[in-house]
């Protein structure tokens, strides 16, 4: 029996973990869910963002199912630092799998690009980086104030990372991988993440390599996403990198994520990349798929391929049978998508 905890979060966070929710119980019925009220809600009425107690009830799940965090009426960084970062690094998500594809009936932003050519995934570092909350400020308020933010590279966390992307390369028909960094300017993190990736690369010699700087990749999302299989990359450019990869796929509301810890040590955690929108929150505008899409990566990492595939198709089927230009209702999405999986 899978026993899946369930983080709506904030805006429309359980607006679309509802319709997520919707899906796998068509899919896969009987799977046992416990809702966690966390996000601003909870921070106001009791000041806690992730108390302990949680967190540990959290680890005895075999997965998250998360919406989003961040409210515009709780300051920057309490709820996206103290409740989603915690929950990366406490549950060692080391991997953050960000898959980018252009369906069937999706329109992209980018002239003559069709299906087929965009279908990449990034591998983006999940708990090192500039998001480990090293540094700190100086004199603040003064005209002296200094702000750092120090970037956190372990030779241990990129190898662990460039070894699942050299896999998961090995695993798909191109057998491509592309290390994004900035190895010009970042000199000492960007050398050990090259480094690494050539040594790491020698366990793998039918994967063809590339390396681009983030800011080239940056463009080439844009003018040849074609060039992309498999791309892995530290924590802030695989933030970048994935709203552009989202982008050019027909729009944030599309994007799956999953937050995952390879070891199975701890349970891994599916979000869509998209954050609380709080300007759509409440109007059941909302697309829900980026959340059922990271329902069959969920579905996926649990073993459950079949029912993985299944939900894939559905939101293929459905993303082509959409009438272009018209606008999305929550609820209608889940509903239609859940009925193709029943
Ligand atoms: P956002 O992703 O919430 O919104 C950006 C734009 O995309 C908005 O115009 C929004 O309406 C639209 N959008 C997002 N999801 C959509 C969907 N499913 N369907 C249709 N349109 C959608 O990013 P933001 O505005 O930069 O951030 C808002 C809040 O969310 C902030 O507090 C931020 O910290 C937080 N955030 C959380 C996560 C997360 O939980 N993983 C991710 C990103 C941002
Ligand atoms: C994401 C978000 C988060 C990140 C924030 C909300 C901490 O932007 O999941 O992409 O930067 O990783
Ligand atoms: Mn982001």
């Amino acid at each position: 029996m899978t026993n899946l905890a369930v983080i709506g979060g904030d805006g429309i966070g359980p607006e679309v973990v509802a319709e997520g929710l919707k899906v796998l119980n068509a899919v896969l019925p009987g799977v046992e869910t416990t809702d966690y009220d966390l996000g601003a809600r909870r921070y106001h009425a009791t000041g806690e963002v992730l108390p302990d107690s949680v967190q540990n009830e959290l680890a005895g799940h075999d997965a998250i199912l998360l919406g989003a965090v961040g409210d515009p009426g709780v300051p920057p960084g309490v709820l996206e630092r103290g409740l989603l970062l915690k929950l990366r690094f406490a549950f060692d998500h080391y991997v953050n799998l960000r898959p980018a594809r252009l369906y069937e009936g999706v329109t992209s932003p980018l002239a003559g690009v069709k299906p087929g050519d965009i279908d990449f995934v990034v591998v983006r570092e999940g708990t090192e980086g500039l998001y480990v909350g090293a540094g700190g400020v100086l004199a603040k308020g003064t005209p002296r104030e200094v702000a750092t933010e120090e970037s956190l590279n372990s030779r241990s966390g990129v190898e662990r990372v460039i070894r699942d992307a050299f896999s998961r390369a090995q695993s798909r028909p191109r057998r491509h991988l592309t290390l994004v960094h900035k190895q010009n300017v970042l000199v000492n993190a960007g050398n050990l993440w090259s480094r690494t990736f050539t040594e790491v690369g020698k366990e793998f010699p039918d994967v063809v390599t590339e390396y681009q700087h983030v800011d080239a990749a940056s463009m080439f999302f844009v003018t040849q996403p074609q060039r992309f299989d498999v791309v892995v990359t530290d924590n802030l450019f695989g933030d970048i990198l994935t709203d552009i990869a989202a982008a050019i796929s027909g729009g944030i509301g599309l994007a799956a994520s999953g937050n995952i810890n390879p070891t199975k040590e701890y349970p891994s955690m599916f979000e869509p990349v998209h954050g609380s929108a709080p300007d759509i929150t409440g109007k059941g505008i909302a697309d829900p798929t980026a959340t059922i899409l990271s329902v069959a990566l969920l579905l996926d990492h649990l073993g459950h391929t079949d029912e993985a595939d299944k939900v894939e198709a559905a939101v293929a089927d459905d993303l082509a049978a959409r009438e272009p230009g018209a606008g999305v209702r929550t609820s209608e999405v889940g509903d239609r998508i859940a009925a193709r999986v029943s």
